[in-house]
């Protein structure tokens, strides 16, 4: 069972925030940040949200596409920052596309998107043709802005693709989860039960993150996780264009391109304008491929992610878009 991309979109809200403008409140620096994250800029919600980003960017990955709404079978979302709870964030693009299927959201944090492929490769097995796969993040509401560690991190984004059934496409995937609510979690508001007797939890809705053990955990993860990625596919890393990671921070990436022996042209980065954007970081840095022409049909690349969970994939597959 394969699948293959045939549409991807993105938006990213318009106002830009240079770590100039973070030194202003923050007690940081364009050179610290710059020179231990990588980060130059971010894109911030203002008067937009997430659903409006990923409508936005589900109606251009359904346009590069060329399908409708009525194409689409399913509608997989994923967000750990939607502008509600519920109903989910898929269930507001059925709605605001215009579409009357299936619809519903999974998370595995800043994995999701790779988790999302795998989840539409198993609806495949099941008779469905073509899905749309949605990710939205407004990291902007989920860090503490008194926060420096957090808080220079983080950028907001929608990210959405398109993909279809097609068995002729190469496809395999790594997956691994080892469950751990220390190093990276958010916790939900307490409520005002008069029955809750539990002490409250600390800063409730901020992203709590343990920096260096995170940075750990990630070059550990993308690296194996492209080794054996690759051996299940019985490919060479010679044999692929580019590795697609999270974006998370450019020494994590400089370090795996490192482990690898890879270039760092071959690891697209793109955190230097828009930050890390949670689960909307592959499917922004794949769009931003396709409108530059970087990608060839028949190329081979590796999307590779990690996240709270703690959670991480790696998929290889070939670009099979004209
Ligand atoms: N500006 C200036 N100084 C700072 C800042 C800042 N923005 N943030 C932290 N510092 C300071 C710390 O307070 C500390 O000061 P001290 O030595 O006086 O105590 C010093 O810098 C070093 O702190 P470290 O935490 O050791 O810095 P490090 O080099 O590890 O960088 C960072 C911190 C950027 C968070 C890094 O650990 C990192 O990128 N980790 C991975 C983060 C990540 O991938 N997050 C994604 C999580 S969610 C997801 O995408 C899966």
């Amino acid at each position: 069972m394969s699948l293959r991309i045939t549409g991807i979109g993105s938006c990213v809200p318009s106002k830009v925030v240079s770590n100039d403008e973070l030194s202003k409140f923050l007690d940081t620096s364009d050179e610290w940040i710059s020179k231990r994250v990588g980060i130059k800029n971010r894109h911030v919600c203002t008067t937009e949200g997430v659903t409006d980003m990923a409508v936005t960017a589900a109606k251009a990955a359904m346009e590069d596409a060329g399908v409708g709404a009525g194409d689409i079978d399913l509608i997989i979302g994923s967000t750990v920052s939607g502008d509600m709870l519920l109903p989910t964030l898929s269930c507001l693009v059925q709605k605001n596309i215009g579409a009357t299927c299936m619809a519903f959201d999974i998370s595995a944090a800043c994995s999701s998107f790779l988790f999302l492929l795998e989840t539409a490769k198993a609806y495949f097995s099941i008779g469905m043709k073509r899905i749309l796969l949605v990710c939205g993040e407004q990291m902007s509401r989920m860090v503490d802005w008194t926060d420096r560690s957090c808080a220079v991190i983080f950028g907001d984004a929608a990210g959405a693709a398109v993909v279809e059934k097609d068995d002729s496409n190469l496809y395999e995937s790594v997956f691994s989860v080892s469950g751990n609510d220390d190093v990276i979690k958010i916790n939900m508001p307490f409520g005002n039960s008069p029955f809750k007797t539990a002490e409250q939890p600390e800063n409730p809705m901020f992203l709590q993150m343990k920096g260096q053990e995170t940075f750990k955990y990630a070059v550990g993860a993308m690296s194996s996780g492209i080794k054996d990625v690759l051996s299940k596919a019985h490919l060479n890393i010679s044999d692929v264009k580019y590795i697609v990671p999270h974006q998370a921070n450019q020494r994590i990436l400089s370090f795996t391109a490192e482990r690898l022996g890879l270039d760092e042209g071959q690891v697209i980065s793109i955190i230097s304008e828009y930050g890390n954007t949670s689960s909307s970081s592959i499917p922004l840095a794949l769009n931003i491929m396709n409108e530059n022409k970087m990608l060839k049909k028949g190329d081979v690349f590796v999307m590779t992610a990690f996240g709270a969970g703690l959670s991480s994939g790696s998929i290889v597959t070939k670009w099979a878009k004209d």
